[in-house]
């Protein structure tokens, strides 16, 4: 059920239940960080495996501590920058975080969402909120409450509806080794933007299988359609002929090519709208039975680089 009913949101958190939830990234699944049986229940409906932890959800910095222990000064910083903001740290775990939560991990992950709707939830509330995205492991993340329903439907019990979310990507979780920034997963807040507070950062890659974080699977954020990334798209249409196509393109349409198999993120050609369209134009695409879906590669900076990623991820079988 989507609702925008506050109160009867917290009513079911309050109980143990588990709702979707709006942030400015994307919609999450959100349940009470304390208890153990709400966050079973998220693990199952989202069929996520435990060794992949939960970021947890804060109202403000000054519930930092309730959370993470032995933080770094460079974490205050950029807390006090970014936040509420689609930042997530990872830090030392308050021993009585869960494990189920941490997946056994002496961090946490944790950030404050900047989304009036989280923010009034979570302060109506004396616990913190665990919420993965609100969609089935591996699919596609959700950006907009029916997103969320069309997914989980009776399985949850409601969907806090707060508009589209505006970042449209997940949240960037860094951590810290020597007080130098390492960067687990691109998102929403680009790389340049944290760079300019904490000087240059450290890119984990995929390739880096011993720091990798539990999540950073390559296949991610995928439609059920056939998804490529490329730079060249009139190639690959050649190569396709004859196959029903679909383009997820980032400032123009594709002349002679049915317009209404192309989405375009971006006439503007600005990156942050095209991250805040990307995930419902997949959703969209992947509606549209066809046999696969082309998405062209997005310039390499700023949010292009996250876009990339993901559109990568979703690329992988
Ligand atoms: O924007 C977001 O971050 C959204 C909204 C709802 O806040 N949440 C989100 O959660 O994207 P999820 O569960 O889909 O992705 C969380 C990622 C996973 O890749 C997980 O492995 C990683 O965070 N993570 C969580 N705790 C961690 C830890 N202690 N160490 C390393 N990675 C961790
Ligand atoms: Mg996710």
């Amino acid at each position: 059920m989507i609702s925008t009913d506050i109160n009867l949101a917290v009513q079911h958190l309050k109980e143990n239940g588990i709702i979707g939830f709006p942030t400015e990234t994307v919609y999450g699944l959100a349940g009470n960080a304390f208890d153990t049986e709400a966050i079973h229940k998220i693990f199952e409906v989202k069929k996520r495996p435990t060794f992949n932890p939960l970021i947890v959800h804060i109202k403000g910095i000054e519930d930092l501590k309730q959370v993470a222990t032995e933080i770094p000064p460079m974490a205050h910083e950029l807390a006090n920058t970014f936040w509420p903001g689609p930042l997530t740290l990872l830090l030392k775990k308050q021993p009585y975080i869960p494990d189920l939560v941490t997946a056994n991990l002496d961090t946490v992950a944790v950030r404050v969402p900047n989304h009036p709707v989280a923010l009034s939830l979570l302060n109506q509330l004396d616990f913190p909120l665990v919420a993965p995205s609100a969609n089935p492991f591996t699919n596609i993340s959700p950006t907009r409450a029916e997103h969320v329903e069309n997914y989980f439907g009776n399985q949850i019990n409601m969907v806090l509806d707060g508009g589209e979310c505006s970042a449209g990507i997940e949240s960037t979780i860094i951590g810290f080794n020597n007080n130098k920034v390492v960067v687990y997963r691109l998102g929403a807040l680009s790389l340049e933007e944290i760079e300019k507070v904490s000087g240059s950062v450290l890119l984990i890659t995929k390739n880096d299988k011993k720091t990798i974080a539990p999540g950073m699977l390559l296949k991610h954020y995928a439609p059920k359609t056939d998804f490529i990334i490329t730079q060249n798209i009139q190639e690959e249409l050649d190569w396709y002929s004859g196959q029903k196509i679909g383009l997820l393109l980032f400032d123009s349409y594709l002349p002679y090519f049915e317009k209404k198999n192309q989405i375009v993120l971006s006439e503007e050609s600005d990156l942050k709208i095209a991250a805040r369209k990307l995930y419902n134009a997949m959703h969209k695409l992947d509606k549209m039975n066809l046999d696969l879906i082309i998405a062209e590669r997005l310039p390499d900076y700023g949010l292009g680089i996250s876009i990339n990623d993901r559109l990568v991820r979703a690329s992988k079988k």
